[in-house]
């Protein structure tokens, strides 16, 4: 199967806070920041492989910082690498306060998607081709966070959870 660069895979997604986005404080709600960064991660696996594509698993995902209400989220999404049918996405999230041009970085996750047939069936993705310094250090890294994944996984099925 033919690679494809990593940065044809790129999205970058922009959303402004609005009421019905926030909770008591005037912030925006954490739930609705990870539907953003599903969407956006789902955007960039179906870009790179060309099928539709479902969410496997999230790994952790922090929140350093509030986003305020009328604040602007830009959300980048990367494949950062293809396995056999499997693909990680790199979603960094930044915050922007539209007045003052101010600009901070809020939210960072790995998501693992896999493109599937009409079926469910998942079928192989096309590999990655990382071409810069830092597209070939996170197709690197990909395999370590693959392996520690899929490790952790086993354990705890082993364990019957
Ligand atoms: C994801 C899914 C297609 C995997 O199907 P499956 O029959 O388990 O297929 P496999 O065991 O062959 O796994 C396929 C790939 O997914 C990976 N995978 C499966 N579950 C995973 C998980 N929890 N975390 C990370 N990777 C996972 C496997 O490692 C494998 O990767 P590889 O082909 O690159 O080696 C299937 O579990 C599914 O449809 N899940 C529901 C998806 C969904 O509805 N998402 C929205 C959530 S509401």
């Amino acid at each position: 199967m033919t690679g494809k660069p990593a940065s044809h895979s790129e999205v970058i997604m922009t959303e402004l806070v609005l009421p019905n986005d926030t909770n008591q404080l005037g912030n925006l709600l954490g739930g609705r920041l990870m539907h953003w960064v599903d969407i956006a991660a789902a955007l960039a696996a179906q870009r790179h492989s060309g099928k539709v594509c479902v969410t496997a698993s999230v790994d952790e995902i922090s929140f350093h910082e509030p986003i305020k209400l009328g604040h602007v989220v830009h959300i980048h999404a990367v494949v950062t690498r293809a396995f056999r049918t499997s693909m990680e996405i790199q979603v960094e999230v930044e915050r922007e306060d539209p007045l003052h041009g101010s600009r901070a970085h809020t939210s960072s996750a790995f998501l693992t998607f896999v493109a599937i047939d009409q079926y469910g069936k998942p079928l192989p993705a096309p590999p990655i081709i990382p071409e810069t310094d830092i597209e070939k250090r996170r197709y690197e890294e990909a395999a370590i966070r693959r392996e520690v994944r899929l490790k952790a996984r086993k354990a705890l099925e082993e364990r019957g959870g």
